[in-house]
């Protein structure tokens, strides 16, 4: 039987094959996430992976709501899996906001779910680090988050020479369009064909922006000008006291696809090129208002990082940490007569906390230390009943082979380096 296309299988390492996905660097990625987190005061949330098909027709953009897994449920109601977090976070927001103090810092790590054509660093599946910051509508929220995107990167390892956050703002794209188009209708298609610039070819796009009575050249001239609006002003200089200003550039290419996204919208990429965005995020003041049907009003902010290109990127720059598992202890039984006895220190053993193994059914004391190397065993415990004066303990470190004979009622501590 064959998974879906899209999807992943996650197994413990070592890997049988390069091509699988490992289990133990997603902990590691998830552990590094958790731990930026928790240094700039982040807490955890989760949500529901189905929610209804709403929540995402209102206002998440098409691209995302052509990707959508729904379905009408067997209640006929229509349903979704969650394509993103953001409109899962606006409801529970608004639902006990009263309850928080503002701003409210949380971060979550959702599986995400998008029907997409499978490609270089998307799937139909993954998990995405996301962390806003709700209830803080000046800039100085909006450095407070790309420190913290910054530093989740440097938490693998990655420096400035890998990756770069090209900072942009819907508002300067906003006075753009608005100077020069009085359409409205025109606008959300203006946004979309600039979102597309960088993948769609030179005719494609000055088709688009025409529509809108608009030319490539002046929207080219706008971005290479990048003259910085004073919100990014603000969070560059903000950046820069941290030493974190060499992580950032303004680069007015980034307008996000996603519809609700309000002021300054921000991306990361690999510095080479060679990987779709790392991440993406920005200010959504407007969305919780939506969400709630008017009934709470909070300006927003946030960013989703995906676990796909970031593997790909910490592969291909040599950062993933070996994933050798070793275990404290193995138990040897070379007599079944032991074997009760020897099940007893096995669980005073992992009582006081070490990872311990032992043989299940019987077997040869050769194949048991062979068994005891290839789990890595940092030493062999074992019961022997023929010691002279007595049942004794014997303790073997298998690095050092120093052997040690204990007392069996001695308490047994294993220095672990
Ligand atoms: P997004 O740009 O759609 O934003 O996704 C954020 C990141 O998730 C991307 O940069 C990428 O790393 C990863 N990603 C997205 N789709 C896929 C896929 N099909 N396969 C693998 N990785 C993927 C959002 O989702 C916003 N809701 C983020 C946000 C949070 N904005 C404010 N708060």
């Amino acid at each position: 039987m064959e998974r879906l296309p899209g999807f992943r299988d996650f197994y413990p390492e070592p890997l049988p094959h390069s091509d699988l996905w490992s289990a133990e660097a997603r902990r590691h990625i998830f552990d590094r996430w958790r731990e930026t987190s928790r240094r700039y005061g982040f807490r955890e949330y989760d949500g529901p992976p189905l929610e209804p098909l709403e929540l995402y027709t209102l206002k998440s953009g098409e691209e995302i709501v052509g990707q959508l897994y729904n379905f009408v449920d067997k209640g006929g109601r229509p349903v979704s899996l969650r394509p993103e977090m953001t409109p899962t976070l606006a409801r529970m927001i608004a639902a006990h906001e009263r309850s928080y103090k503002k701003p409210v810092k949380w971060f979550a790590i959702p599986q995400l779910f998008r029907y997409e054509r499978q490609q270089q660093g998307r799937l139909r599946e993954h998990f995405q680090f996301n962390a806003d910051l709700i209830g803080e509508s000046g800039p100085a929220a909006d450095a407070e988050l790309a420190a913290l995107l910054i530093d989740s990167l440097r938490a693998f390892g990655l420096t400035a020479e890998d990756f770069t956050v090209r900072l942009s703002s819907r508002n300067a794209w906003q006075d753009f369009f608005r100077q020069r188009c009085s359409n409205p209708e025109h606008e959300s298609p203006f946004y979309q064909a600039i979102d597309k610039l960088e993948r769609e070819s030179p005719e494609e796009s000055r088709a688009k922006l025409a529509d809108a009575g608009l030319s490539l050249d002046e929207v080219n001239r706008f971005i290479a000008e990048g003259k910085p609006t004073a919100e990014l002003e603000a969070i560059v200089k903000n950046l820069r006291a941290r030493g974190l200003g060499d992580f950032v550039r303004i680069d007015y290419h980034v307008i996000r696809g996603l519809a609700y996204y309000t002021g300054v919208v921000f991306e990361a990429f690999d510095k080479k090129g060679d990987f779709r965005a790392i991440a993406g995020g920005g200010r959504y003041d407007n969305l919780i208002n939506l969400i709630s049907a008017g009934k709470v009003d909070l300006p927003a902010l946030g960013f989703g990082m995906g676990d796909v290109v970031l593997l790909e990127l910490l592969k291909a720059r040599g950062l993933l940490p070996p994933f050798d598992s070793q275990i404290d202890a193995y138990c040897l039984i070379e007599e079944e007569t032991l074997r009760e006895a020897s099940l007893n220190l096995v669980q005073s053993l992992r009582e006081k906390g070490y990872a311990v193994e032992y043989p299940l059914t019987p077997a040869k004391s050769d194949k048991q230390f062979k068994r005891a190397r290839e789990l890595k065993a940092r030493y062999t415990v074992k019961l022997d009943a023929s010691a002279p004066g007595g049942p004794k303990l014997k303790l073997k470190n298998l690095s050092t082979r120093e052997e040690k004979t204990l007392p069996v009622d001695e308490e047994l501590h294993l220095d672990i380096a």
